[in-house]
């Protein structure tokens, strides 16, 4: 009743031709869906704002698939229409790294080759190479991974080079991107230790530097590795098992370990995109203001975006990175924080939201009178 009346004092503001001052942001695991399960509310929520032409996007640390494939699966299980300019997902960014382009890069984590395609098919990557890739053409260089023979078989693509140690034509890695959750945490930590340990990316070989904390500056040359790109760094999320699930950070944490252990504490360089982070937010600010642009027609100046609500289950991720954002243009973000993924009912957030709500239900009402 209460989601109803709402419904109806709102249909009033917006049937005339204003332009609504804000606009929503929503996580997906956790927020929408919990793995493939579509969580209660969210059809409706979703629908409610399309109804009454509130803009939203999607801004999820997921990915592992295009955007188009992504976008596809999410329109089908929410069963809602909606399209890849509404959509921002943990690798989108590495598309815009085109200094790596007609370079070799590896590429970790997710199933199969998908993240191999979306490299080299949406992205435009020139050379991409997988660790499943590296396991198929050198069973010993992770001899552990022999039970997954026939898993790696199905989908390795040949190597641009072969691993040649004494060659100067050897295969040589230029940067490392780990796209999405590692799922052979052993073969996946072994060829990035091997990365960043070789002389120049060379893989098969060892840097006099890197990591021999006996020399100086801890050892640690930083233009003898390939660079090391995390795109979230999310140690839990909120799949459809009661507790939540390691992330990509859970990878992180453990390579770390290891780097540590093998180098005695040489300095490790990486970069990790994602939430909660500046750049990311404000990648999807540009893409929220360019999706509010397509619903209405041009924005005028006279129409700001003056608010966005972030609705995220993990404090970490989406709440840290709406309170800590820095709009250029403008506008205030909040963080609704829900009680249905990460975050668990009755303990005390380890970054403290605008609001904690029940579900993404309860989000867009609360956000819908906050906005009057
Ligand atoms: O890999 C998915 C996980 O990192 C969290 O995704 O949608 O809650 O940002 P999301
Ligand atoms: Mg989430």
């Amino acid at each position: 009743q209460h989601y109803l009346s709402s419904r109806r004092a709102f249909q009033t503001s917006t049937q005339s031709s204003i332009i609504p001052s804000y606009a929503f942001a929503f996580d997906i695991d956790g927020v929408l869906l919990r793995s493939s399960n579509p969580i209660p509310g969210a059809h409706d929520a979703l629908t409610y704002l399309q109804r009454n032409r509130i803009p939203f996007i999607l801004l999820t640390n997921g990915g592992g698939k295009s955007e188009t494939e992504r976008v596809e699966e999410l329109s089908y299980k929410l069963d809602v229409e909606l399209n890849v300019d509404m959509f921002v997902q943990s690798h989108t960014p590495f598309a815009e790294m085109h200094e790596y382009k007609d370079k070799t890069v590896l590429v970790v984590g997710g199933d199969h080759d998908k993240c191999q395609r979306v490299a080299t098919e949406h992205y435009d990557f020139t050379s991409v190479v997988t660790p499943g890739d590296l396991v198929a053409a050198y069973p010993d260089i992770w001899p552990f991974s022999s039970v997954f023979k026939d898993y790696y078989s199905s989908f390795a693509k040949p190597l641009p080079k072969a691993i040649n140690p004494a060659s100067p034509d050897s295969l040589k890695i230029d940067a490392i991107f780990v796209y999405n959750d590692p799922r052979d945490w052993g073969l996946d930590s072994t060829i990035i230790l091997d990365l960043l340990l070789s002389s120049q990316g060379r893989l098969g070989t060892l840097s006099k530097k890197n990591g021999n904390t006996s020399l100086p500056n801890n050892g640690y040359q930083q233009d003898s590795q390939p660079p090391l790109y995390y795109s979230n760094p999310d140690l839990w999320w909120a799949s459809s098992h009661p507790l939540s699930r390691l992330g990509q950070g859970g990878f992180r944490s453990a390579f770390n370990g290891l780097w540590k252990e093998v180098t005695g504490g040489a300095k490790l360089e990486h970069t990790i995109f994602g939430k909660p982070f500046q750049p990311t937010y404000e990648f999807a600010e540009r893409r929220l203001r360019a999706h509010r642009k397509q619903l209405f027609g041009q924005v005028g100046l006279n129409d700001p975006l003056r608010r966005v609500y972030m609705v995220g289950d993990n404090p970490e991720s989406d709440i840290r990175g709406a309170n800590n954002y820095q709009s250029q243009h403008g506008s205030q973000w909040q963080s609704l924080l829900v009680k249905t993924g990460v975050y668990q009912d009755g303990t005390v957030p380890s970054c403290e939201p605008t609001v904690i709500v029940k579900d993404v239900g309860e989000a867009v009402r609360w956000a819908v009178e906050d906005a009057k």
